[in-house]
């Protein structure tokens, strides 16, 4: 009993020590969070304020029962305070259509730069109302993503919900320490390129128990990533976790150790994906995609490293972005395509160095699907499904090696 009296006011003491900083509501900054009148400037002079405080951790509270709207806005750091809170509690919509936005032409519509220590935590929901983007066929380059935050360390979101943006929901740019966890993504099926979470240029990112049913990639890992770690994320609809496209336009990529654990994909176009372009260059290595649940899936597996937008491969592109160390370890559930392993590499650089095992994947007429491989050299104890895979010419010459997995035959 005194142990748990002593556990308890410690425990108040380090939640009392933490939150000691200044709070700043939007309201008492003159937002009016009728749903109606534009709620930016207000928000904007409350992000002065809380950004502008000296307190170690200050918070820009935007409460609950209230939806707020804003226009394009930048919240721009450095702050004076070490780490800054956004408490979101209540809704914040854009413009409901296009033809009322300040600046539709703008890449994004909410973002944060430079914030050091950014904590975005609440039951609150941000929504893109993208439809009228989404109406009027434009390209991708032409529609804002509806939070994209750069530049920062140590950022933590938590909590929130983001429905319908035009583009990408969430894109981390050039970010180290990032935790993104209990975040829900809804946007419809059939909405273009509205990507879950976009990531690039960041490293050491956690991304855990979250549900993201959209119309593009669950999660796209890009360029200047390593060290990311998704674990319990649903996915779908949606096309699935995917790293890359990577080396569009002949550009040197880098994406490494990349690990994706018990998540599930729910009727997605593509489960767990590689996709490089013809002539790019750089690397994907050191990837594991372990413990999936499949349900209906088009494609579970899937690398395609001569990625083309024409309709004939360009012999005069000789380069391809090297793919190595890549595990697909435990795959259970239901496919909807006869090939559930697709790995179309390239004869420039092959895949190298892939494991697959332990794959328990079933057509939806319980018949065992296939699988259809180029140019790759791994191992596999699944003599039976992974026969034709890997190449001839491998070090492990007549394809298939036995692999054993912590110390255990599988
Ligand atoms: C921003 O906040 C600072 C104090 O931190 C204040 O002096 C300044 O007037 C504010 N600017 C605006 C535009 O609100
Ligand atoms: C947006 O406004 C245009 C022009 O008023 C209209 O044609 C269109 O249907 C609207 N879209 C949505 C999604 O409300
Ligand atoms: C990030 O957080 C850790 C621990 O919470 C702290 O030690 C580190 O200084 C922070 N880094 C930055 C750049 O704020
Ligand atoms: C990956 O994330 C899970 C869930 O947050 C965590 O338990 C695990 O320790 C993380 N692994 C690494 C290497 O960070
Ligand atoms: C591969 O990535 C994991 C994280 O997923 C990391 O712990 C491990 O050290 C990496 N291995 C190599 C050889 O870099
Ligand atoms: C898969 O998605 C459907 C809706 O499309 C849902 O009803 C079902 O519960 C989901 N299954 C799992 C295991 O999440
Ligand atoms: C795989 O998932 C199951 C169920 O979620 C869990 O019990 C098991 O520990 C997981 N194994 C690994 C290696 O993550
Ligand atoms: C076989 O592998 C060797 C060494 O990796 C390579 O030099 C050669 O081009 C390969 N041959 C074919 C036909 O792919």
């Amino acid at each position: 009993m005194e142990t748990i009296l002593r556990i308890s006011i410690l425990i108040n003491f380090i939640c009392f020590g933490l939150v000691n900083g200044q709070i700043y509501n939007v309201l008492e900054f003159g937002a009016e969070g009728d749903g109606q009148t534009d709620d930016s400037n207000a928000f904007l002079q409350a992000w002065n304020a809380t950004c502008g405080g000296e307190e170690n951790i200050n918070t820009l509270f935007i409460p609950s029962g209230k939806t707020y709207l804003l226009q394009p806005i930048e919240f721009k750091g450095p702050c004076k305070s070490t780490s800054i809170k956004l408490q979101l509690d209540g809704i914040i919509v854009a413009p409901s259509n296009i033809t009322s936005w300040s600046n539709p032409k703008s890449q994004t519509w909410i973002s944060f730069s430079a914030v050091p220590g950014l904590m975005i935590d609440g039951s609150g929901t941000i929504n893109g109302r993208g439809s009228s983007f989404w109406e009027l066929s434009l390209k991708a380059s032409e529609r804002p993503r509806a939070l994209h935050i750069c530049n920062c360390n140590n950022l933590t979101i938590n909590g929130i919900t983001s429905i319908d943006s035009p583009k990408s929901h969430i894109s981390i740019k050039n970010c180290n320490y990032v935790a993104i966890s209990k975040i829900n993504i809804l946007a419809p099926e059939n909405s273009p390129n509205t990507d879950g979470i976009d990531i690039s240029y960041s490293t050491n990112v956690n991304i855990f128990d979250s549900t993201i049913q959209t119309g593009d990639d669950c999660i796209a890992i890009n360029t200047g990533s390593s060290s990311i770690n998704i674990t319990e994320v649903n996915c779908g609809p949606g096309h699935g976790i995917s790293v890359g496209s990577l080396g569009a336009d002949g550009e040197n990529a880098a994406v490494s150790d990349v690990y994706v654990t018990q998540c599930t994909f729910n009727k997605t176009t593509n489960g767990a994906r590689i996709k490089t372009w013809q002539g790019g260059q750089g690397y994907a290595r050191n990837i594991s995609f372990e413990n999936i649940t499949l349900i209906n899936v088009k494609n579970p597996i899937i690398i395609d490293q001569q990625y083309t937008d024409k309709v004939l491969l360009d012999a005069t592109k000789d380069s391809a972005v090297a793919i190595s160390s890549v595990k697909y370890v435990g795959f259970q559930g239901t496919t909807l395509n006869e090939d559930a392993i697709m790995l179309k590499c390239s004869a420039i650089t092959y895949c190298k160095d892939m494991v697959i095992d332990d794959i328990e994947v079933t057509m939806e007429n319980g018949e065992k699907p296939k699988v259809e491989c180029e140019n790759v050299e791994g191992e596999s104890s699944d003599n039976d499904l992974m026969r034709e895979c890997f190449n001839s010419n491998s070090t492990f010459s007549g394809g298939v090696r036995n692999y054993f997995y912590r110390g255990q035959r599988m």
